[in-house]
């Protein structure tokens, strides 16, 4: 079953990655999507996508001008002439929808790749313009949601091994998600995690891990729900502890300031280094990949996610999650419930292993 304990994370953290060259592919022709793309993992899969010669890559980012000097950077250190930025925001359902409306008109019809990586880690409870909590909805909500906009587009790409792949950035702090009884009990299980007064300290020390939780939720239940004709392979990937700056949130001069500080010198993968999972998770075992669809990726190979995750309870509130996050997208755009219908079945298929 899937564990962690502090020997697992040591011998990951110092074990070699291979190479990118080991699940290198020529991207020509193809048309790959990296989220979150101006800085950190993201900038860095950009990179060695670019270095694979797409026929467009395209860096979906919050702040135009910070992916603008991300391209450049790209650009600079590959032969790559090619790359364009567009803005979404995955705090903003309306930032979403217009993305995806202007890949409609714009994109030329099929996405190849989609990595889902942009994450957000904080302490602090705020609502977004649309109500939900800001990791809950970066994180989740605005994740799944262009997932699945999108997903019409990954299953009109020409099934081109390793192509089409949806691949979505989790992280091994799933591993302490594990949701309390007042959620279990609640009605609504995002609801309970969206409530103010339930979201105090203790609750929010652990939203970063739940948020993760549900990457790995969305992941295996989109994998499960899809035609098995359908192509595409979904997965969601670990990237291990990695230098990026995902920790610009912590209070600078603060004991975990100090920690973290510590920690990425004695622990922390190169961001390149971690990179590589991504495009693993995009790339690798090109026979098909459907040996990497629906599980969870960690050190460029297929490992178990957590024995929560996995037990009866966790399946439970996997479902749960599921219709709920179907519910509350189909209000924000109602294409949501129709790809749903079209492209996903209402039962899930068993994971072959
Ligand atoms: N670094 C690690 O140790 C580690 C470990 C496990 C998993 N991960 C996961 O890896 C992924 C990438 O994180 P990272 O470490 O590379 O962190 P990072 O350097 O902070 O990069 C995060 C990216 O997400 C973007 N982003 C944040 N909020 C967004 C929003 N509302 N809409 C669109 N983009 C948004 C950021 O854009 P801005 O620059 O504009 O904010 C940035 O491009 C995350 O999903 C994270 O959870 C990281």
């Amino acid at each position: 079953m899937g564990k962690i304990s502090i020997f697992s994370v040591l011998r990951d953290q110092y074990s070699a990655l291979p190479a990118v060259d080991a699940f290198k592919s020529d991207l020509t022709g193809k048309t790959v999507i990296v989220v979150g793309s101006n800085t950190g993992l993201g900038l860095e899969a950009s990179r060695h996508f670019a270095s694979m010669n797409p026929g467009r890559l395209i860096l979906a980012c919050r702040n135009v001008a910070k992916g603008e000097a991300a391209l450049k950077s790209i650009r600079a250190t590959t032969k790559y002439e090619g790359g364009e930025v567009w803005e979404v925001d995955l705090a903003d359902f309306s930032s979403i929808s217009a993305f995806v409306n202007k890949f409609e008109s714009e994109g030329g019809g099929r996405l190849d790749i989609l990595v889902e990586n942009s994450g957000i880690a904080t302490r602090k409870y705020a609502l977004t313009k649309d109500g939900w909590e800001s990791t809950l909805q970066t994180n989740h909500l605005g994740t799944a949601m262009l997932g699945i906009l999108l997903l019409p587009y990954l299953s009109k790409a020409i099934a081109n091994p390793p192509t089409p792949r949806l691949v979505v950035v989790s992280s091994d702090m799933h591993f302490f998600g594990k949701f309390d009884e007042t959620v279990k009990s609640s009605k609504c299980v995002l609801e309970k995690l969206n409530d103010e007064q339930y979201c105090n300290q203790p609750i929010m020390r652990q939203r970063y891990s739940h948020s993760k939780l549900l990457n790995v939720f969305f992941a295996r239940s989109l994998a499960s729900r899809l035609a098995p004709q359908n192509a595409v392979v979904v997965n969601a990937v670990n990237p291990g502890f990695c230098h990026s700056e995902l920790r610009r949130n912590v209070p600078p001069g603060t004991f975990m300031s100090v920690w973290m500080t510590l920690m990425e010198f004695l622990l922390a993968r190169s961001t390149e280094v971690g990179s590589r999972t991504l495009v693993h998770a995009a790339l690798g075992s090109p026979e098909n990949g459907k040996n990497l669809h629906g599980h969870y990726l960690s050190n460029c190979r297929v490992e178990e996610e957590s024995d929560y995750s996995l037990s009866k309870e966790g399946r439970e509130v996997e479902e749960r999650v599921w219709n709920e996050t179907i519910e509350i997208l189909s209000k924000a755009d109602p294409r949501i419930k129709e790809i749903v219908a079209e492209y996903l079945t209402n039962t899930t298929a068993p994971r072959s292993y």
